[in-house]
């Protein structure tokens, strides 16, 4: 049987490319993986063609605010970004504002950032500090950190509108993996539950709480934000798109789960040869090509004894040079995790890469009032040391629309240029889709089922009613 042709027509989403599978990679490996490694959960879930028209109709994003944004658990900031009393960073979604702030050591809370009497925002956007009170900066009026009401002048003029009716209402705030996230809906579902079991236990074992934020970058992209996010769930377009990784990284026989409607996640092995450069690279070349993730903390050039693999090289020099920079010991930790790129998405607009090699964060925000532009954010996670200090958050680098990622401060520049070459797609198809006569996007069954399980939460959401914040009804006590 032809898989690559799939000739003989197995059923939808049972073929796979005929090469060696992830798990076939991993099992060789010398130190073992866990078992949420070390396992699958691919699911069929269809083949229809997604409708084009949520990308390029500024309708869908309209909904989407009342629907989607209102109603999904996503993650407003790092708990590193606010670790004193007072501490606060605030986060937006469309015109959405939030002022996330610590209110106690282990009390956070999401205050809607709009003043009780005309409706100035408390904080301006983008911004973070420490409150002793937010001060409304139009006539005064004032709230304690906690919410509840502080001052203002000339009381005797709101007898309709007593104090102990003006404490700022909330959203709702859970902590996980080291993220404070929110959700507007008082309905909606716990975020361990919107996560789901299986999809948490994989999430709480990466410890991400123990890394903070090593470099920080925003970019405006030019495309609707689900583009933005859906170029970054498969591997499939990596011999096209970056040449250059092909020849290291098992791009077009990586493996894809779904743990559910809000998560699912990719597992794609790197120092190995692509599926599509099969016989064409030595182990000796894959190791000298490897240029992903930290390549700069390899110095002299390593050759690969007979017999050996580059793969198992790598994982072996990464362990020991990220044992040397954290001072720790990593020897618990499997060839795997040390060295493949582990993609989780927890919808709507979230991407975890807890990998020890490339640790990082991905967030999409659609901008809000232009469906055509998305906020792509990354952030590199580090170890915190293990002597205890806690380091700060990096800032915020801001690109605008024509620089490079490798402009950033902190960037690997290889890995920039990775993310560049992702990007420049982006335009193309957001003007594709715009002039194209067929008004679907096809999905392969399997390497594209991540943006399938996207689209299939996306319609759960769009389905729901609006969700219209009542304040009185989001107020605390
Ligand atoms: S609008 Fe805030 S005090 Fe008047
Ligand atoms: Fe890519």
């Amino acid at each position: 049987m032809n898989l690559e042709t799939g000739k003989l027509n197995p059923e939808p989403g049972a073929a796979r490319h005929p090469s060696q599978s992830t798990q076939d990679i991993i099992a060789r490996d010398k130190v073992k993986a866990p078992g949420w490694v070390a396992s699958e959960s691919y699911e069929y879930l269809g083949s229809e063609d997604i409708d084009t028209q949520r990308y390029i109709d500024t309708k869908y994003q309209e909904e989407e605010f009342k629907r989607l944004w209102t109603r999904t658990w996503q993650w407003a900031c790092r708990e590193e970004h606010i670790p004193n009393v007072g501490d606060y960073h605030v986060y937006e979604i469309g015109s959405y504002s939030f002022i996330i702030t610590r209110v106690a050591e282990n009390d956070i809370r999401a205050y809607y950032n709009a003043c009780l009497h005309r409706g100035t925002k408390l904080r301006s956007s983008g911004s973070e500090g420490c409150a002793s009170e937010f001060k409304c900066s139009f006539h005064g009026w004032s709230w304690n950190v906690d919410g509840s009401f502080k001052n203002r002048n000339c009381a005797w003029d709101f007898p309709h509108a007593p104090e102990e009716n003006l404490t700022l209402p909330e959203a709702r705030v859970e902590l996980l993996a080291g993220f404070v996230w929110i959700n507007m809906d008082p309905a909606a579902p716990t975020l361990r539950d919107y996560i789901g079991p299986e999809a948490l236990a994989h999430i709480e074992a990466w410890k991400l709480e123990d890394r903070y934020v090593a470099c920080h970058v925003t970019k405006p992209i030019p495309c609707n934000w689900k583009l933005n996010i859906e170029a970054f769930m498969e591997a499939y377009h990596v011999p096209d798109t970056h040449p250059q990784v092909s020849p290291t990284n098992a791009d077009v026989n990586t493996q894809y789960d779904i743990y559910g409607e809000h998560v699912d996640r990719f597992i794609s092995s790197l120092g190995v040869v692509s599926p599509v450069h099969e016989g064409k690279y030595s182990e000796q070349d894959v190791l000298d090509m490897f240029t992903v993730g930290d390549a700069s903390i390899v110095t002299d050039k390593p050759m690969v004894p007979e017999g050996a693999s580059a793969r198992q090289m790598m994982a072996d020099m990464f362990r020991k040079g990220f044992e040397e920079a954290a001072n720790t010991k990593l020897d618990h930790i499997s060839d795997s995790e040390i060295l493949d790129c582990f993609s989780y998405g927890v919808f709507p607009n979230c991407f975890l890469f807890p990998g020890i090699s490339l640790p990082m964060i991905y967030r999409f925000r659609p901008s809000p009032r232009n469906h055509r532009e998305s906020i792509y954010e990354v952030l590199m996670m580090r170890p915190k040391p293990t002597d205890g200090t806690a380091p700060e958050a990096a800032d915020p680098v801001h690109l605008t629309h024509g620089q490079s990622f490798c402009e950033a401060e902190g960037m690997d520049a290889g890995f920039g240029g990775i993310l560049d070459q992702d990007t420049d797609n982006l335009i193309l198809q957001q003007e594709g889709l715009e002039a194209s006569a067929k008004h679907g996007l096809t999905l392969g069954n399997y390497q594209e089922v991540r943006v399938r399980n996207f689209n299939r939460a996306y319609d759960k959401f769009m389905a729901m009613e609006p969700f219209v914040p009542d304040w009185k009804k989001l107020q605390r006590g």
